[in-house]
């Protein structure tokens, strides 16, 4: 079994981003920046801005963080996002979820300038995803197909079996993994024959935020695996009061298969990267 290690290909690639900066920097251009929106105090929503404005900082990128009030209106929010928008600055922007009840994601996501939307969230970039042309691709599935490059693990003719259809992870997974010529199967809550299914995947790419689903006797010997889960589960003996479950039972999964993400220090600085990715578009194309 061999580990697909998140950590050791971010900073491999933050270096690569870090020296195109510079390389920026050297011939007069533009810094990029980015702008990162937090609406109220929700402590993972905090945890993960701050941890995106200090991977900024070690790349060499401006970015700037608008904390607002959980009560801030809709029609407020929007004309922020307008600002930014119209802000010759700031390159790329992320509205950081989940929004307060009164807010309409989908409002919101739309609002934010299909240019500068290095979430990938926007339909024009879905649009584009699905389509295999150039945009925006969502941090986390550009991440693992950046690892998956990395290790050079055979995608062409594989079964690939997503696990989790959600907007920002697991339908464009699979649409990545179709171009990598790979036959995909998308599982969800509704799906009668998992385990049927899982069996049969090459590459397993479970995404459905439920600590330990995938179990061993889920998984062909040799199969890759790519965990993508992050779960909070209370633990009283940790300092934090919480230990970070992903979505594969990995002790009894890992010695089954040929290559297997961890949790902590997988997808997790993957997800990260392409966001940076992303952004270093943003500054190429404005
Ligand atoms: N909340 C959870 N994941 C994400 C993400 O990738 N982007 C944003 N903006 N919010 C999130």
């Amino acid at each position: 079994m061999n580990i697909l290690n998140g950590n050791e290909v971010a900073k491999e690639i933050k270096l690569r981003i870090k020296a195109e900066v510079e390389e920026l920097k050297n011939s007069g251009k533009k810094t990029p920046h980015l702008a990162a929106i937090l609406v109220g105090t929700d402590g993972a929503s905090m945890t993960y801005v701050n941890a995106k404005a200090k991977d900024c900082a070690e790349v060499g990128f401006q970015s700037s963080v608008f904390h607002f009030d959980a009560n801030i209106t809709k029609e407020a929010l929007i004309q922020e996002i307008i600002q930014i928008n119209n802000n010759p600055e700031i390159d790329g922007l992320i509205v950081q979820l989940p929004l307060p009840k009164h807010i309409p994601e989908k409002e919101v996501t739309e609002t934010i300038s299909f240019k500068k939307d290095v979430d990938g969230f926007h339909p024009m970039n879905v649009g584009y995803m699905f389509k295999g042309l150039p945009c925006y691709l969502p941090a986390t599935p550009y991440g693992i197909v950046q690892m998956l490059e990395h290790y050079k693990i055979e995608t062409s003719g594989k079964h690939c079996v997503v696990i989790g259809r959600s907007d920002i992870v697991g339908k464009p997974m699979g649409a990545l993994m179709l171009q990598k010529n790979c036959t995909v199967t998308t599982c969800h809550s509704k799906t009668q024959n998992m385990k049927e299914m899982c069996l049969q995947a090459d590459i397993i790419i479970a995404a459905v935020g439920i600590p330990e689903f995938l179990k061993a006797d889920m998984v062909k010997a040799g199969a890759v695996v790519v965990d993508v889960g992050i779960t909070r589960v209370e633990d009283p003996n940790s300092s934090k009061g919480y230990v970070l479950k992903g979505d594969v039972d990995y002790k009894n999964v890992a010695p089954k298969c040929s290559w297997i993400t961890p949790v902590p220090g997988g997808v997790g600085p993957m997800t990260r990267v392409g966001l940076l990715l992303n952004t270093l578009q943003a500054v190429q194309n404005s």
